[in-house]
């Protein structure tokens, strides 16, 4: 049995993905969070996953919440950690210290379009498709080595909300095969 622990910000509904998914040999030991208040804690808890948070804005520097974060990781004794939705840019340490076994889902074909607001970009670029990438983390953001990647048309008319949607439909199918 592989243990997985799973990190959060906001609704995790990759998370929820990935747990509905029931994977073959896998415990999801732990969804954490840096807001006490994301949405997909709950759903967890009323699961039976254990959960935790550490509010970033309780840290004085990005080492500081980091290096607690790891602790709190490392009690669950992961084999792989998953990034699904984690809103925070992670210091070197953090990307070494889970070096090869710590995964996280961008929306967006990398290496096009890192970091935020990846749809509306697409879109201003004029992309016909638009797409989600399954990587993992390196220190430099978006880069690591692609696991896989899953491509949806951008028809016309399309807003950003219309293509977010189409490509989270995506994500969900990718995002526990990855795992
Ligand atoms: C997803 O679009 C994912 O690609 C990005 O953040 C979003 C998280 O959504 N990294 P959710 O919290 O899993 O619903």
């Amino acid at each position: 049995m592989k243990n997985i622990v799973i990190l959060i910000s906001g609704r995790g509904s990759n998370m929820q993905a990935i747990v509905n998914a029931a994977v073959p040999n896998v415990r999801i030991a732990a969804v954490l969070s840096n807001s006490e208040t994301a949405e997909g804690l709950k759903w967890a808890a009323e699961r039976g996953i254990p959960t935790d948070s550490l509010n970033h804005k309780n840290f004085t520097s990005r080492l500081a919440f980091d290096t607690a974060m790891m602790e709190k990781i490392d009690a669950y004794q992961p084999d792989l950690v998953v990034l699904a939705g984690f809103m925070r840019i992670l210091t070197p340490e953090f990307c070494a210290h889970y070096e090869g076994r710590l995964m996280n889902i961008h929306p967006s074909i990398l290496p096009s379009f890192t970091g935020l607001h990846t749809h509306e970009r697409a879109l201003e670029a004029g992309c016909r498709v638009a797409g989600c990438t399954i990587h993992f983390v390196t220190a430099e953001l978006d880069c690591g080595p692609i696991v896989s990647q899953g491509i949806v048309p951008i028809l016309d008319g399309d807003t950003a909300d219309d293509i977010a949607a189409r490509v989270l439909a995506v994500e969900h199918k990718l995002y526990p095969k990855a795992v």
